[in-house]
C-alpha cells in the first residue's frame, strides 16, 4: 500500500548503493540504457546494474513489509466493526494488504532475494516499512480515516509504480492499484455515513482527520530538495513523478473531498493558489517523521512485536505444507518410476 520509504535506507548508518552505472559490462549496460531509454520493460531474466537490482529489492521489499504490517491498525477493528456489512467490507480489506504482500514478496524473490532474508531483515528492525502504519487506530472513524486518506496516499503513490521500468513489480502493481482504489472508497463511505449522524460521531471523524492528516502527507516522502537518489531512481523508470509532485497532487485532489464530506484539514495555510493552480500548505513537521522512521513512534516495537509473534506462531503451518510438498513430489517420483 504505502511506499513512503523509498529513499530511505534500511539500516541506519549504512553504506548508500552506489548509484554509478555499472562498468562491468559496457555492452550490456548500453542495451539495459537503451531498454531504459525506450521506456521499455526489464525482465528478471535480463542483465541489470547491481545498483538497480538493489534499489529495486530495498523498494519492492519494503512496499510488501508495508502491506503486511498495514493488516495490524486496521485488523485490531475487524472484532469491533459496528455491524456485519462494515466488518465484511473490513476483513476483505486486511485480506487484499495480506495478498499486496505476497505478490511483493514474489516480486522481489525474482531479483534474487529469498523470502526469509526479506523477512529477517523486517523482524531484526533492520528493514523500513511505511511509518504511518507506527500510529494507533483510536476509534472507528481512524479506519474510515485510514481508507481516504492512507489508501488515497497510497494510490497517489502507486499508479505511477504501474509504469515501472521493472516489469514483475510494474505487473504487480496493476492489480493492487484497482483493489487500493476499492480501500480508498469504502473508507470514504464510512465516513460519510458518520457525519450524517450524532454530533459525537461527527466529532470523532474531525478528530481522526486532525491526527491523520500531516502523517499522510510525510508518506510521500522527504521534500524532493532532501531526496538525493530520486533523480536516478527516476532516471531508471523506476520513480516516475517527485515526492513533492506527488504530495502537491494528493492535496489538490483531497481538498475538495474534505469539503464534501464536511471536515476541516488542520492546516491554517491550506489555501487555493491562483497563480500557481495548486493548493499552498503549511510545513511538515519532519523532525517528527524521521524519529518515527527510526523506531520512535508511538507503535513501532507493538507492531513489530506482532509481527515476530505471528511469524514463529506459524511455523508449524510453513512445516507441514513443506512436509505436504515433499510427499507429493515424493509420490510423483515413484509414479514415474513404476
Ligand atoms: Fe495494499
Ligand atoms: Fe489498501
Amino acid at each position: 500500500m504505502y511506499t513512503q520509504s523509498f529513499n530511505v535506507q534500511d539500516t541506519a548508518g549504512a553504506k548508500p548503493v552506489a548509484l554509478a552505472p555499472s562498468k562491468e559490462d559496457p555492452a550490456l549496460q548500453a542495451a539495459f540504457d537503451a531498454r531504459i531509454d525506450a521506456d521499455g520493460r526489464i525482465e528478471p531474466q535480463d542483465w541489470m546494474p547491481d545498483a538497480y537490482r538493489k534499489t529495486l529489492v530495498r523498494q519492492i521489499s519494503q512496499h510488501a513489509h508495508s502491506e503486511i504490517v498495514g493488516m495490524l491498525p486496521e485488523g485490531n477493528w475487524i472484532s469491533r466493526a459496528p455491524s456485519l456489512k462494515r466488518k465484511a467490507i473490513l476483513i476483505a480489506k486486511v485480506q487484499d494488504e495480506g495478498g499486496h504482500g505476497l505478490y511483493l514478496y514474489s516480486a522481489a524473490e525474482t531479483l534474487g532475494t529469498s523470502r526469509d532474508q526479506m523477512l529477517e531483515g523486517l523482524h531484526s528492525g533492520r528493514a523500513k516499512y511505511s511509518s504511518i502504519f507506527n500510529y494507533p487506530t483510536l476509534n472507528w472513524a481512524d479506519v474510515g480515516v485510514v481508507g481516504w486518506l492512507v489508501d488515497g496516499a497510497a494510490i497517489m503513490n502507486q499508479v505511477p509504480l504501474c509504469r515501472c521500468s521493472y516489469g514483475p513489480y510494474a505487473r504487480a502493481m496493476v492489480r493492487v492499484c484497482k483493489e487500493e482504489s476499492f480501500h480508498q472508497r469504502q473508507g470514504y463511505e464510512a465516513l460519510l455515513v458518520m457525519m450524517t449522524g450524532t454530533a459525537e460521531q461527527k466529532a470523532m471523524v474531525q478528530d481522526a482527520v486532525n491526527r491523520f492528516w500531516w502523517k499522510c502527507l510525510a508518506m510521500f516522502g522527504p521534500p524532493d530538495a532532501d531526496s538525493p537518489h530520486s533523480g536516478q531512481a527516476m532516471r531508471w523508470g523506476i520513480k516516475r513523478i517527485s515526492n513533492d509532485d506527488l504530495r502537491q497532487k494528493f492535496i489538490d485532489a483531497t481538498v475538495p473531498q474534505a469539503k464534501v464530506l464536511g471536515v476541516t484539514l488542520p492546516d491554517p495555510d491550506l489555501k487555493w493558489n491562483e497563480e500557481r493552480q495548486h493548493y499552498d500548505y503549511g510545513q511538515i513537521d519532519w523532525d517528527e517523521f524521521w524519529s518515527t522512521v527510526n523506531g520512535n513512534g508511538p507503535c513501532n516495537k507493538e507492531r513489530l512485536a506482532t509481527r515476530v509473534k505471528a511469524y514463529s506462531e506459524g511455523e508449524w503451518v510453513r512445516d507441514a505444507a513443506m512436509a505436504h510438498a515433499r510427499k507429493q513430489q515424493e509420490r510423483s517420483t515413484m509414479k514415474e518410476a513404476a
